[in-house]
């Protein structure tokens, strides 16, 4: 997906935005706190995103009448049993590989109904296209993708509805999370948005800082091909080699001050000691790279821009207690509790 192309969903992008932080502002308790599980909050926020961008419709999460029979409570399941599924069987101790057990089957038999879903919500919105055609700018990419090849525009709803909702969800949270915490760059943050200039660099920095220092996706895995020596690594054919980008962008030597959140080093020129580009080009590759590359990386970065906005600029965040924690599996976890006050400004 290429910026240009998702150019058009700005402004549909950012009226669900302002109707997430209406809801926020509706369901904060007198402490000015949300007892909701913030993680499946933000993952029906940016589910709302994906119809958008995807399918050129809604889903209504907040509509409290809508709500209801909306179907965001049964595509969060579908995200939240993905991600246990994918934990049990790919990341702990399991013997799926040797026989078909019953985490195995539970598994199939989940994907098999999500993808029904996906099914349907991809033929209900090509129906629909056919009696209501839309201009191009208010199709969703699936629908354009669809008109030319319909398996193709299958397989990327898959993904789109799976890894494009956690990830997202959690990387927002992350942000969120180091801004409640660090009160001076929030505001310089806040008076950047307020100022209503259409470049926002800060905000661009805040982002990249916070994917360096809780990024979602804790590494790539690459098989190799053929065999190579690297600085005297002898590493066979057909070996996973792990690219673990979660302690590059944590070393010293790559990133100085390298706990502490400095949206500056992004944006510093070259003679500055904290300059990002003294680092290794591949030391904070956080949606990948190459071909395999995240293909969600545009629509991320907008979407993400878009709530961050948002919430800051109607928000002064702060955080009590113990800091958040991190579950590690497919991708990384930010845990409850989350302890952010949403003062307004
Ligand atoms: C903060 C949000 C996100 C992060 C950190 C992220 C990160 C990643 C990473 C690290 C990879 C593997 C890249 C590689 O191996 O080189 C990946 C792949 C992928 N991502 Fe994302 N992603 C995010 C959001 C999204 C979104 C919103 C979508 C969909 C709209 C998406 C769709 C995909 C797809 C389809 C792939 C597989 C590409 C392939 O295997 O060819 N991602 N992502």
């Amino acid at each position: 997906m290429q910026a240009k192309s998702l150019k058009p969903y700005a402004e549909p992008l950012d009226e669900i935005a302002q109707e997430a932080v209406a809801r926020m502002k509706s369901i904060r308790n007198e402490n000015n706190m949300i007892e909701n599980n913030l993680l499946d909050e933000f993952m029906s926020y940016v589910l709302e995103f994906t119809g958008i961008i995807a399918l050129g419709r809604r889903f209504y999460a907040f509509d409290p009448n809508l709500r209801e029979g909306s179907l965001t409570p049964i595509l969060l399941r579908n995200v939240q049993d993905f991600f246990a599924l994918s934990d049990k069987l790919d990341f702990q101790p399991n013997l799926w590989r040797y026989y078909p057990n019953k985490t195995f089957r539970t598994a199939m038999k989940f994907l098999e109904e999500a993808e029904k879903l996906n099914v349907k919500l991809l033929r209900t919105a090509m129906e629909e296209l056919k009696k209501n055609p839309k201009p191009e700018e208010k199709k969703g990419v699936l629908e354009k993708l669809a008109e030319i090849n319909e398996d193709v525009a299958l397989a990327f709803a898959d993904d789109m509805f799976f890894v494009g909702v956690d990830t997202l969800a959690n990387g927002m949270i992350s942000v969120l999370y180091l801004l409640a915490n660090n009160p001076d760059k929030q505001t310089k943050l806040r008076e950047e948005l307020m100022s209503k200039e259409s470049r926002r660099p800060y905000l661009r920095a805040c982002i990249k800082e916070a994917a360096r220092m809780r990024p979602v996706a804790f590494g790539n895995l690459r098989l190799t091909t053929t065999e190579y020596n690297i600085f005297g690594y002898e590493i066979p054919k057909d070996t996973m080699v792990l690219f673990c980008h979660e302690h590059m962008s944590l070393r010293e030597d790559q990133y100085p001050q390298p706990n502490q959140f400095i949206p500056e080093r992004w944006l510093v020129d070259k003679n500055h000691p904290l300059y990002h580009g003294n680092a290794h080009p591949a030391a904070a590759v956080h949606f990948g790279y190459g071909a395999r590359g995240c293909v969600g990386r545009k629509a991320a970065d907008m979407e993400m821009e878009i709530l961050i906005s948002r919430v800051i600029e109607n928000f002064r965040l702060e955080w009590r207690g113990k800091p958040m924690a991190v579950y590690q599996s497919v991708s990384n976890h930010n845990m409850a509790p989350y302890n952010f006050i949403f003062n307004d400004v």
